[in-house]
Parts: structure tokens; C-alpha cells; sequence
């Protein structure tokens, strides 16, 4: 097995845990008025996810064919913004796209939460208060290809949290 494989194999592995460790977590505090898992300094993580969003938890999490069709995705629809390892720094990420783009895979957007994804993700950024570029996807992508991404972000999150 070559070294690569390996460290994607390790990093799944860690990300399961950790996303086994949130499950618990959510579980926990799922009365709607606590956002104290969002990130505190961006104010619109604070927003409440919508309907039909709300609560959704991704049904391939930590699966790892998922992850490499997600990779494909996020290379062919959203690495021109977020850059090929989702750091906000595609070729299009000093244009104007109405705001920083995000860097998908620090801390803070490791720690939200898979509604608040998969909710950006399909309405994206053209309504108050994000008023930004980013673009809607759920003409274009499916349900399951959302999620494909979204179990990428998640992988890319461990891999950086590793320092690789
Ligand atoms: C045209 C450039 C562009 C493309 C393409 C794009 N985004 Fe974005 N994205 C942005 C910008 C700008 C922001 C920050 C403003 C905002 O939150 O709307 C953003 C924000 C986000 C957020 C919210 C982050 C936060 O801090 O709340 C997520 C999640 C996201 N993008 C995921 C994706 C995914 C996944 C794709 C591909 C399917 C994608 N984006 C494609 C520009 C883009």
C-alpha cells in the first residue's frame, strides 16, 4: 500500500472518531435556541438552519468511496473559489464574490454542523445575510452528491488537522 493510501486510511479513522465523538455531543444539546458548537466570531454561523436543513445528518459519513466521488465533485464545482484543498484560495477567490470564501476545511468549519453544510451547499450565498457569490447547487447536484462533498470536507478537515 502506498504511503498515501495510508494516510488517507488514518485520517478516515480519526475523522470517524471525531464524528462519532460529535454524534454524542449533538445528542446531547439538540434544543434548537443553543448554538454554542458554532463558531463564535462569525456571526452567521449563528443562524438557525432552515427547513428542509434542519437537523439533517449525513448518511455517508466517514465512508470512504463516498469521500472520493465527493473529491470529484469538489474539484469540478467548487475548487475554482475554495482552491483544490479547500482553503479559500481557488483561482476565482480574489474576484468578487461578495465576501472572503471560506476556508472549508479550519477548525471552525470543521466544527459546524452537517445541516448547516448541506444547507449552504444548496441554497449557497445570493440571500441575506451572506448576500455573496457563492452559488446555489441544488439545481445542479443532487442530494447524495452534497453529501459526497460534504464526507470530503469532512476528510480534508482530518488530513489538515494531521498537518498534512
Ligand atoms: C463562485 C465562487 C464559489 C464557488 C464556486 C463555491 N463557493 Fe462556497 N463560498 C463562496 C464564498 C464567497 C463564500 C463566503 C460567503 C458565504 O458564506 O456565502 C462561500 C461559503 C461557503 C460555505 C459556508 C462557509 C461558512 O463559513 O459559513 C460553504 C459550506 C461552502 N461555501 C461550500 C462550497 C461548496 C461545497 C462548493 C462546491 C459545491 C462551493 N462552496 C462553491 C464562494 C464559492
Amino acid at each position: 500500500m502506498s504511503s498515501k493510501m495510508l494516510r488517507h486510511r488514518l485520517a478516515f479513522a480519526i475523522v470517524g472518531l471525531w464524528l462519532a465523538g460529535f454524534a454524542c455531543h449533538n445528542h446531547d444539546d439538540h434544543d434548537h435556541d443553543d448554538h454554542d458548537h458554532h463558531h463564535e466570531n462569525n456571526l452567521h454561523h449563528h443562524h438557525d438552519v432552515p427547513e428542509p436543513y434542519r437537523n439533517m445528518t449525513n448518511p455517508l459519513a466517514g465512508d470512504a468511496p463516498a469521500a472520493l466521488l465527493g473529491e470529484a465533485l469538489f474539484e469540478q464545482n467548487c475548487a475554482r473559489c475554495h482552491g483544490a484543498s479547500g482553503q479559500g484560495d481557488g483561482p476565482e477567490a480574489s474576484t468578487n464574490t461578495g465576501g472572503v470564501v471560506s476556508d472549508l476545511t479550519d477548525a471552525t468549519h470543521g466544527a459546524l454542523d452537517d445541516d448547516y453544510l448541506n444547507w449552504r451547499i444548496h441554497e449557497g450565498g445570493a440571500h441575506a445575510p451572506f448576500n455573496s457569490l457563492m452559488p446555489a447547487f441544488k439545481e445542479t447536484l443532487s442530494d447524495e452528491q452534497a453529501w459526497q462533498i460534504i464526507t470530503y470536507l469532512r476528510h480534508l478537515v482530518a488530513e489538515r488537522a494531521l498537518g498534512q
